[in-house]
């Protein structure tokens, strides 16, 4: 009876071992046939009941049985991980012979490009390439330029003051004065930089921004000369004709001193902020160099002439690519710098 009782059980347990869809089956399936309160427990509960012979026989098969199922356990739970495992490598597979993509590579600053672009066209044209310091004298950027202490154009340019007879330039001019000493007439240069000024910072306004200073001492040097330059520059630079208008200026150190405004490339016209709504962006101040400033410089005005052009490179730079604050060039955000 028991014997027949324990054979239908097992073989049950078995079937449903085997079939069992999932861990959490499997795992029901034997807490019920095998855990503490379950069928074999029950079955093994009994057998005090039984004479000495039947128990070992049904000892025997007890435990036959016990280790049978938990065999077909232990099978059907390999399954399982085994059928987990290859889910998993399915799902997690990757191709270790794709290329990887790399580091990625660099771009130069909007900045520094079309600085070296204009270095080489000045370079083509025999034009010597001068650097200055950032941190000047007074004297070099202010007072050999014409502009004296107490001269009220000491205003136009809001300086950082440093103490000691220093500042920040305010402009790369004071670099013409180390390329008269340096190279002395005639002379052609030109001198990129980063300049300063104690500024309220805006869409159009930054304290610290880039100018392209030039200038040109020889022979009887006329305005004919520094339009012929100043075209070339720009129609190099924007591979285009741009509409140009010429006003007076007013500069110490040049004289007749001029501003040479571009239409606006941004909005074309009609305004915006870049051009403060007046359809036009200073690009391009310019004149002929001022005696005074051939003096100091230890080059005779009689014997010389000059022109000079202290061009807006930030400016420039913004109207060639569309930029429409100039706050983005030194905010250092890769997702701006990336698009150069
Ligand atoms: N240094 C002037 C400024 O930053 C710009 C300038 C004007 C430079 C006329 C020149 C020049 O060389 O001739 O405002």
């Amino acid at each position: 009876m028991l014997e027949s009782q324990l054979q239908n059980l097992a073989a049950s347990a078995r079937e449903r071992i085997l079939s069992a869809a999932s861990p959490e089956q499997l795992e029901a399936v034997r807490v019920e046939v095998l855990g503490r309160k379950g069928a074999l427990a029950e079955i093994s509960k009994g057998m005090g009941k039984l004479t000495p012979e039947d128990r070992a026989q049904i000892g025997k098969l007890l435990n036959t049985a016990k280790n049978d199922l938990e065999a077909a356990l232990e099978e059907r739970r390999n399954r399982f991980a085994n059928e987990a495992l290859q889910a998993r490598l399915d799902a997690e597979w990757i191709d270790v012979t794709l290329p990887a993509p790399g580091p990625r590579p660099g771009t130069l600053h909007p900045l520094t490009r079309i600085q070296q672009e204009l270095e080489d066209l000045f370079t083509s044209m025999g034009v010597a390439v001068l650097d200055g310091p950032e941190v000047e004298s007074e004297y070099n950027n202010f007072d050999a330029l014409n502009i004296p202490p107490d001269h009220p154009a000491r205003d136009m340019q809001d300086t950082f003051w440093l103490g000691d007879g220093l500042c920040l330039r305010t402009h790369t001019s004071p670099v013409q004065v180390r390329g008269m000493a340096k190279l002395g007439p005639p002379l052609r240069m030109i001198a990129p930089g980063r300049v300063f000024r104690n500024e309220e910072v805006d869409a159009s306004h930054e304290h610290t921004f880039y100018q392209l200073e030039g200038m040109m001492v020889d022979r009887n040097v006329s305005i004919a000369h520094m339009l012929y330059f100043m075209k070339t520059l720009l129609s190099h630079i924007f591979g285009r004709e741009v509409t140009v208008r010429l006003r007076p200026g007013y500069f110490p150190f040049v004289e007749p001193g001029f501003e040479l405004d571009i239409q606006c490339l941004i909005c074309g016209g009609p305004g915006c902020a870049v051009c403060k709504q007046s359809g036009w962006v200073e690009l391009l101040p310019c004149g002929l160099v001022h005696p005074n400033v051939l003096r100091q410089g230890g080059i005779d005005p009689e014997q010389w002439g000059g022109f000079a052009f202290g061009l807006g490179l930030t400016r420039l730079v913004m109207m060639r690519y569309g930029i429409d604050d100039i706050r983005h060039l030194q905010s250092g955000d890769l997702r701006f710098l990336r698009q150069f």
